[in-house]
Protein backbone atom coordinates (compact mmCIF):
# COMPACT_ATOMS: atom_id res chain seq x y z
CA UNK A 1 0.00 0.00 0.00
CA UNK A 2 1.82 3.56 -0.99
CA UNK A 3 1.42 5.65 2.16
CA UNK A 4 2.85 8.37 1.57
CA UNK A 5 2.03 10.13 -2.01
CA UNK A 6 3.95 13.04 -0.52
CA UNK A 7 5.69 14.28 1.87
CA UNK A 8 4.72 16.66 4.76
CA UNK A 9 7.06 16.91 6.84
CA UNK A 10 7.43 20.19 5.25
CA UNK A 11 4.57 22.85 5.94
CA UNK A 12 1.77 21.61 3.75
CA UNK A 13 -0.65 24.63 2.15
CA UNK A 14 -3.00 22.62 0.26
CA UNK A 15 -5.62 22.01 2.21
CA UNK A 16 -5.04 25.84 3.19
CA UNK A 17 -6.37 26.63 -0.28
CA UNK A 18 -8.30 23.92 -1.13
CA UNK A 19 -9.86 22.66 1.88
CA UNK A 20 -9.37 19.23 3.53
CA UNK A 21 -10.83 15.78 1.97
CA UNK A 22 -14.27 14.85 3.39
CA UNK A 23 -14.28 11.54 2.57
CA UNK A 24 -17.53 11.15 5.01
CA UNK A 25 -19.82 13.38 2.88
CA UNK A 26 -18.18 12.24 -0.05
CA UNK A 27 -17.94 8.18 0.40
CA UNK A 28 -19.99 7.51 3.26
CA UNK A 29 -19.47 3.58 2.75
CA UNK A 30 -15.63 3.33 2.46
CA UNK A 31 -13.72 1.60 5.08
CA UNK A 32 -12.02 5.21 5.45
CA UNK A 33 -15.34 6.87 6.60
CA UNK A 34 -15.81 3.54 8.66
CA UNK A 35 -12.90 4.45 10.27
CA UNK A 36 -14.48 7.72 11.03
CA UNK A 37 -17.41 5.74 12.28
CA UNK A 38 -15.28 4.11 14.91
CA UNK A 39 -13.74 6.75 15.87
CA UNK A 40 -16.72 8.66 16.98
CA UNK A 41 -17.97 5.43 18.98
CA UNK A 42 -14.69 5.05 20.64
CA UNK A 43 -14.54 9.15 21.36
CA UNK A 44 -17.94 8.53 22.74
CA UNK A 45 -17.20 5.54 24.62
CA UNK A 46 -13.72 7.41 26.13
CA UNK A 47 -16.09 9.59 28.27
CA UNK A 48 -18.76 6.96 29.46
CA UNK A 49 -19.42 8.93 33.09
CA UNK A 50 -20.17 12.06 31.36
CA UNK A 51 -21.86 13.28 28.27
CA UNK A 52 -19.12 15.31 26.33
CA UNK A 53 -20.46 18.70 25.42
CA UNK A 54 -17.20 19.91 23.61
CA UNK A 55 -14.21 18.28 22.20
CA UNK A 56 -10.66 19.70 20.65
CA UNK A 57 -8.67 18.28 18.04
CA UNK A 58 -4.76 19.20 17.72
CA UNK A 59 -1.81 17.94 17.57
CA UNK A 60 1.94 18.72 18.01
CA UNK A 61 3.04 20.46 15.09
CA UNK A 62 1.42 21.79 11.76
CA UNK A 63 0.31 19.94 8.93
CA UNK A 64 -0.88 16.51 10.69
CA UNK A 65 -4.43 16.53 9.76
CA UNK A 66 -6.14 18.01 12.71
CA UNK A 67 -8.24 19.46 10.02
CA UNK A 68 -9.04 16.36 8.42
CA UNK A 69 -9.31 14.53 11.51
CA UNK A 70 -11.63 17.27 13.25
CA UNK A 71 -14.10 17.97 9.98
CA UNK A 72 -14.40 14.11 9.12
CA UNK A 73 -15.50 13.39 12.85
CA UNK A 74 -18.14 16.29 12.86
CA UNK A 75 -19.93 15.09 9.80
CA UNK A 76 -20.33 11.24 10.96
CA UNK A 77 -21.23 12.74 14.57
CA UNK A 78 -23.84 15.01 12.66
CA UNK A 79 -25.47 12.25 10.68
CA UNK A 80 -25.78 10.03 13.98
CA UNK A 81 -28.57 12.47 14.23
CA UNK A 82 -26.83 15.26 17.07
CA UNK A 83 -26.52 18.95 16.36
CA UNK A 84 -22.70 20.11 15.89
CA UNK A 85 -21.02 22.99 15.81
CA UNK A 86 -17.72 22.83 14.03
CA UNK A 87 -15.73 25.80 14.83
CA UNK A 88 -12.79 26.78 13.23
CA UNK A 89 -10.26 28.14 16.36
CA UNK A 90 -7.16 27.79 14.12
CA UNK A 91 -7.14 31.75 13.30
CA UNK A 92 -3.57 31.52 11.97
CA UNK A 93 -4.56 28.58 9.39
CA UNK A 94 -7.88 27.93 8.84
CA UNK A 95 -9.64 25.88 6.13
CA UNK A 96 -13.26 25.15 7.49
CA UNK A 97 -14.79 27.56 5.05
CA UNK A 98 -13.15 26.60 2.13
CA UNK A 99 -13.91 22.44 3.14
CA UNK A 100 -17.70 23.27 3.50
CA UNK A 101 -17.42 26.02 0.79
CA UNK A 102 -19.13 28.54 2.99
CA UNK A 103 -18.62 32.48 3.81
CA UNK A 104 -15.16 33.62 5.77
CA UNK A 105 -16.73 37.42 6.05
CA UNK A 106 -17.52 37.40 9.43
CA UNK A 107 -16.57 33.87 11.70
CA UNK A 108 -14.91 33.38 14.82
CA UNK A 109 -12.47 36.65 14.89
CA UNK A 110 -15.60 39.05 14.07
CA UNK A 111 -17.73 37.78 17.30
CA UNK A 112 -14.71 37.96 19.36
CA UNK A 113 -14.05 41.51 18.25
CA UNK A 114 -17.34 42.77 18.78
CA UNK A 115 -18.26 42.72 15.20
CA UNK A 116 -20.79 39.58 14.61
CA UNK A 117 -23.45 38.32 16.73
CA UNK A 118 -23.72 34.97 17.83
CA UNK A 119 -26.39 34.70 15.35
CA UNK A 120 -24.40 36.13 12.10
CA UNK A 121 -21.56 33.72 12.67
CA UNK A 122 -23.24 30.34 12.86
CA UNK A 123 -23.52 29.03 9.09
CA UNK A 124 -25.84 25.82 8.34
CA UNK A 125 -23.60 23.06 5.74
CA UNK A 126 -24.62 20.69 3.13
CA UNK A 127 -24.25 18.21 6.00
CA UNK A 128 -27.94 18.09 8.39
CA UNK A 129 -27.14 18.58 11.37
CA UNK A 130 -23.69 20.28 10.95
CA UNK A 131 -23.20 23.63 11.32
CA UNK A 132 -19.54 25.81 11.59
CA UNK A 133 -18.29 28.66 12.46
CA UNK A 134 -15.69 30.24 9.92
CA UNK A 135 -12.40 31.39 11.18
CA UNK A 136 -13.72 35.15 10.21
CA UNK A 137 -10.83 37.44 8.64
CA UNK A 138 -7.20 36.68 10.31
CA UNK A 139 -6.48 38.80 13.22
CA UNK A 140 -3.27 40.49 14.43
CA UNK A 141 -3.58 38.64 18.01
CA UNK A 142 -5.01 35.07 17.90
CA UNK A 143 -4.22 34.13 21.24
CA UNK A 144 -5.14 36.97 23.07
CA UNK A 145 -8.66 36.84 21.74
CA UNK A 146 -8.39 32.95 22.10
CA UNK A 147 -8.10 33.91 25.88
CA UNK A 148 -10.42 36.62 26.51
CA UNK A 149 -13.83 36.29 28.43
CA UNK A 150 -16.08 36.19 25.60
CA UNK A 151 -13.99 33.25 24.25
CA UNK A 152 -15.24 31.40 27.79
CA UNK A 153 -19.03 32.83 26.68
CA UNK A 154 -18.75 31.58 23.25
CA UNK A 155 -17.85 28.29 24.43
CA UNK A 156 -20.28 28.18 27.42
CA UNK A 157 -23.40 29.29 24.37
CA UNK A 158 -22.66 26.58 22.05
CA UNK A 159 -22.39 24.09 24.01
CA UNK A 160 -25.81 25.21 25.77
CA UNK A 161 -27.26 25.34 22.33
CA UNK A 162 -25.94 22.47 20.24
CA UNK A 163 -25.86 18.79 21.50
CA UNK A 164 -21.92 18.63 20.93
CA UNK A 165 -19.22 21.44 19.78
CA UNK A 166 -15.76 20.39 18.01
CA UNK A 167 -13.10 22.84 18.06
CA UNK A 168 -9.89 22.31 15.22
CA UNK A 169 -7.07 24.05 16.83
CA UNK A 170 -3.27 25.07 15.87
CA UNK A 171 -0.83 22.28 16.61
CA UNK A 172 -0.02 22.86 20.38
CA UNK A 173 4.16 22.92 20.51
CA UNK A 174 4.36 26.99 17.74
CA UNK A 175 1.76 28.97 19.97
CA UNK A 176 -0.72 29.03 23.34
CA UNK A 177 -4.10 29.38 21.58
CA UNK A 178 -5.34 25.28 21.43
CA UNK A 179 -3.55 25.24 25.04
CA UNK A 180 -5.67 28.12 26.20
CA UNK A 181 -9.18 26.43 24.42
CA UNK A 182 -8.17 22.81 25.53
CA UNK A 183 -8.72 24.17 28.95
CA UNK A 184 -12.08 25.26 29.12
CA UNK A 185 -13.31 22.26 26.20
CA UNK A 186 -14.19 18.64 27.71
CA UNK A 187 -11.93 16.86 25.82
CA UNK A 188 -9.16 16.82 23.75
CA UNK A 189 -7.78 14.64 21.18
CA UNK A 190 -4.25 15.06 19.81
CA UNK A 191 -3.62 13.44 15.90
CA UNK A 192 -0.80 11.81 16.25
CA UNK A 193 0.69 11.45 12.27
CA UNK A 194 2.41 8.06 12.53
CA UNK A 195 5.79 8.07 10.92
CA UNK A 196 6.01 12.08 10.77
CA UNK A 197 5.81 13.35 14.36
CA UNK A 198 8.50 13.28 16.52
CA UNK A 199 8.07 11.06 19.65
CA UNK A 200 9.71 14.17 21.43
CA UNK A 201 7.41 16.47 20.14
CA UNK A 202 4.27 14.89 21.16
CA UNK A 203 5.45 14.37 24.27
CA UNK A 204 6.55 18.19 24.89
CA UNK A 205 2.66 18.90 23.53
CA UNK A 206 1.00 16.43 25.97
CA UNK A 207 3.14 18.00 28.68
CA UNK A 208 2.24 21.49 27.84
CA UNK A 209 -1.30 20.40 27.39
CA UNK A 210 -1.04 18.65 31.19
CA UNK A 211 -0.22 21.86 32.36
CA UNK A 212 -3.64 23.58 32.02
CA UNK A 213 -5.24 20.42 33.22
CA UNK A 214 -6.72 19.71 29.85
CA UNK A 215 -8.62 16.30 30.03
CA UNK A 216 -6.54 14.04 27.28
CA UNK A 217 -9.03 11.41 25.78
CA UNK A 218 -6.78 9.62 23.73
CA UNK A 219 -4.84 10.24 20.12
CA UNK A 220 -5.67 9.90 16.53
CA UNK A 221 -3.00 7.73 14.80
CA UNK A 222 -3.10 9.18 11.45
CA UNK A 223 -1.72 7.19 8.47
CA UNK A 224 -0.71 4.74 10.14
CA UNK A 225 0.22 1.41 8.74
CA UNK A 226 -1.45 -2.14 9.93
CA UNK A 227 1.81 -2.93 11.88
CA UNK A 228 1.75 0.01 13.94
CA UNK A 229 -1.67 0.26 14.66
CA UNK A 230 -1.10 -1.14 18.30
CA UNK A 231 -1.35 1.04 21.18
CA UNK A 232 0.55 4.78 22.23
CA UNK A 233 -0.15 6.47 25.34
CA UNK A 234 -3.65 7.81 26.59
CA UNK A 235 -5.65 5.44 24.34
CA UNK A 236 -6.34 4.68 20.56
CA UNK A 237 -8.91 5.10 18.55
CA UNK A 238 -8.63 2.49 15.49
CA UNK A 239 -6.07 3.43 12.25
CA UNK A 240 -7.15 5.93 10.12
CA UNK A 241 -5.45 4.85 7.16
CA UNK A 242 -3.58 7.53 4.92
CA UNK A 243 -3.15 5.94 1.27
CA UNK A 244 -6.37 7.46 -0.14
CA UNK A 245 -5.07 10.96 -0.37
CA UNK A 246 -3.26 9.79 -4.08
CA UNK A 247 -6.42 11.24 -5.48
CA UNK A 248 -6.13 14.50 -4.40
CA UNK A 249 -10.02 15.94 -3.60
CA UNK A 250 -11.16 18.11 -6.85
CA UNK A 251 -12.50 22.09 -6.41
N1 LIG B 1 -4.26 10.05 6.26
C1 LIG B 1 -3.68 10.89 5.41
N2 LIG B 1 -2.98 10.40 4.37
C2 LIG B 1 -2.39 11.22 3.50
N3 LIG B 1 -2.46 12.58 3.57
C3 LIG B 1 -3.14 13.13 4.59
C4 LIG B 1 -3.80 12.33 5.57
N4 LIG B 1 -4.40 13.15 6.46
C5 LIG B 1 -4.12 14.41 6.06
N5 LIG B 1 -3.38 14.41 4.93
C6 LIG B 1 -2.89 15.59 4.17
O1 LIG B 1 -1.98 16.30 4.97
C7 LIG B 1 -2.16 17.70 4.77
C8 LIG B 1 -2.45 18.38 6.09
O2 LIG B 1 -3.73 17.95 6.55
P1 LIG B 1 -4.63 18.92 7.44
O3 LIG B 1 -4.87 20.20 6.75
O4 LIG B 1 -5.81 18.13 7.88
O5 LIG B 1 -3.62 19.12 8.65
P2 LIG B 1 -3.65 20.20 9.82
O6 LIG B 1 -2.98 19.55 10.97
O7 LIG B 1 -5.03 20.71 9.99
O8 LIG B 1 -2.71 21.33 9.24
P3 LIG B 1 -2.55 22.84 9.79
O9 LIG B 1 -1.47 22.76 10.81
O10 LIG B 1 -2.19 23.61 8.58
O11 LIG B 1 -3.88 23.24 10.36
C9 LIG B 1 -3.27 17.88 3.76
O12 LIG B 1 -2.72 18.06 2.48
C10 LIG B 1 -4.02 16.58 3.83
O13 LIG B 1 -4.65 16.31 2.62
MG1 LIG C 1 -5.78 22.67 9.96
Amino acid sequence: MALFKKKTTKLDNYSLKNGVGLVTYDDPTSTISEQFNTIRTNIQFSSVDKKLNSILFTSSAPSEGKSTVSNNVAVTWAKQGETVVLVDADLRRPTIHKTFNVSNRVGLSSYLLGNASFEDVIQPTMVKNLFVITSGPIPPNPSELLGSMRTKDLINRLEDKFGLLIMDTPPVNTVTDAQVLAAQIDGVIMVVPQGIAEKAGVAHAKQLLDTVHANILGVIMNRVTKEKSQGYYGGYYGGYYGGYYGAEKEK
